[in-house]
């Protein structure tokens, strides 16, 4: 799995890091989202996949890897 944020789409508007804490965090030039660390077990795999289905832009994607 890799995920990624496209700042082209986020609007800052942080639900991902409300879900997913370690994985995602608010650029503090920009004010939008970046991964921070890739999801490396199970319940990180979960919690992307529910910041994903989360994020009211639809700004994250996920690839199988
Ligand atoms: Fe951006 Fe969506 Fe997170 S708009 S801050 S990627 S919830």
């Amino acid at each position: 799995m890799h995920v990624s944020v496209d700042k082209n789409i986020c609007q800052g508007h942080g639900v991902c890091l409300m879900m997913a804490e370690n994985l995602f965090d608010i650029d503090d030039e920009d004010g939008l989202a970046y991964v921070m660390k890739q999801p490396e077990n199970d319940a990180e795999r979960d919690l992307a996949r529910q910041a994903q289905g989360n994020c009211p832009e639809r700004a994250i994607s996920i690839t199988d890897t």
